[in-house]
C-alpha cells in the first residue's frame, strides 16, 4: 500500500471508528478523495476482516465500532516513565512488525525501538506457526533493542520476558496468568500471549534482540477459528477501563526494568519467581521434540532458563528451542 492510500485508510478509520453511519459524501469531503476512491479504501478495510455495513441513503458503518491504539496515549506514558526506547511506531497494518524491525535496523542497526501494529498480514508465532492477527482486536508489537550481552549470556532473555510479561498482567488480573515454559502464557490452560525472540549478534559482547509479542485481547470466536490450541482473551479478565493502549505502556515500561536486570544479574533474580508462575511447575509433563517425547516431572528452570525435567532415568535439562512441552 503507497503511504498516501495508507494515510488515507488511516482518517477513513478514525471516522467510522465512532461505530455511526458517516455518508460517502461526507467521508470523500472529509478525505478529499472522489467517492470512487472511498469505495476502494472501504474495499481494503474488507480485506482485513473488518466488518462494514455499506446502506444505500445512510453511508458506511463499522458496528460495535473499533477502539484503536492511541499513539499519543503511549508516547506521553513512555516518556513520563523515563523510557529509553529512541523510537515508536503504531502502525494500521504490516506484514509483521518483527519484520518492520529487522527493515528498520538495516538502516540503523541496533537502535531501540518499538513497532506496535493493529493488523498483521504474515504474524509469526513460535515452531513456523503463523499468528493469527486481527484488526485491532489484540495487541502485536515488536522490541528492538541491542543488549550488550554476547549470545552465549542470552539463553534466558525469553523467560525474563515472559516473567516480567505475567507480572505485568498479572496486576490486572488477581494472579490468574501462568507461564508454560519456555514462555507461553496462559490463563486455565488456554493461551493468552507468546512470545517469539530473534537473536543475532556475536557469542561475546555484544547482542541485537528483536522481542515478538502478542496477547490476545477481544479476539472474536471466528477470528481465532484457525488457532490450533486453546486460547482466550484478557478483556475479560479485567476492569472495562482498561485500554490496549494503557497496558502497552505498563508492559513496556516493566520490561526496560527486566532488560536492565537481566543485564546485571541474569535470571538469578528474576528466575526465583518461576516456581510461582509456572503452570506446570511440579506437575508430569510431556516433552515433545521433533523425534522423541520425554515424560517426566517439570522441576523448575537452570540458571540460564533450561527446564529442569525429573524423569525415571535422572533429572534431564532441556534447552529451548524446537520443544513444546504438555500437562499429562
Ligand atoms: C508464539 O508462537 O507463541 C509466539 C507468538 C509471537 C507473536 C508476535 S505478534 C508481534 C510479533 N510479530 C510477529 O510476527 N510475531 C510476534
Amino acid at each position: 500500500m503507497s503511504s498516501k492510500t495508507d494515510l488515507r485508510v488511516d482518517s477513513l478509520l478514525r471516522i467510522l471508528a465512532d461505530g455511526k453511519f458517516h455518508s460517502g459524501e461526507t467521508i470523500a469531503e472529509k478525505l478529499q478523495v472522489s467517492r470512487a476512491a472511498i469505495w476502494k479504501l472501504i474495499k481494503k478495510l474488507k480485506e482485513w476482516q473488518i466488518t462494514i455495513y455499506s446502506v444505500r441513503g445512510r453511508g458506511y458503518q463499522i458496528p460495535g465500532g473499533l477502539a484503536l491504539l492511541d499513539s499519543d496515549a503511549i508516547s506521553t506514558s513512555l516518556s513520563k516513565n523515563g523510557s529509553e526506547f529512541n523510537k515508536v511506531f503504531v502502525l494500521t497494518s504490516i506484514d509483521s512488525t518483527a519484520n518492520f524491525v529487522a527493515e528498520q535496523w538495516k538502516k540503523a542497526p541496533g537502535e531501540s525501538m518499538v513497532c506496535i501494529a493493529e493488523h498483521q498480514t504474515q504474524g509469526r508465532g513460535r515452531k513456523g506457526r503463523p499468528w493469527v492477527s486481527p484488526f485491532a482486536a489484540n495487541l502485536y508489537f515488536s522490541i528492538g533493542i541491542q543488549m550488550p550481552l554476547g549470545l552465549s549470556a542470552l539463553g534466558g532473555i525469553s523467560l525474563a520476558v515472559g516473567i516480567s510479561l505475567a507480572n505485568t498482567l498479572n496486576r490486572y488480573t488477581r494472579q490468574s496468568i501462568k507461564i508454560k515454559w519456555p514462555n507461553d502464557l496462559l490463563v486455565d490452560n488456554q493461551k493468552l500471549a507468546g512470545i517469539l525472540v530473534e537473536a543475532s549478534g556475536d557469542s561475546n559482547d555484544n547482542s541485537f534482540l528483536n522481542i515478538g509479542i502478542g496477547i490476545n485481547w477481544d479476539m472474536q470466536t471466528a477470528q481465532g477459528e484457525l488457532i490450533d490450541q486453546p486460547w482466550t482473551n484478557l478483556k475479560k479478565l479485567v476492569t472495562s477501563e482498561l485500554k490496549r493502549s494503557q497496558i502497552l505502556s505498563d508492559v513496556l515500561i516493566d520490561l526496560e526494568k527486566t532488560f536492565s536486570e537481566y543485564q546485571q544479574n541474569g535470571l538469578q533474580i528474576l528466575g526465583k519467581q518461576w516456581n510461582v508462575l509456572s503452570a506446570l511447575y511440579r506437575q508430569p509433563v510431556t516433552l515433545l521434540r521433533a523425534n522423541d517425547r520425554i515424560n517426566g516431572i517439570e522441576a523448575g528452570i537452570d540458571p540460564s532458563g533450561a527446564l529442569r525435567l525429573a524423569t525415571d532415568n535422572g533429572e534431564k535439562i532441556i534447552h529451548s528451542g524446537e520443544v513444546s512441552l504438555r500437562k499429562r
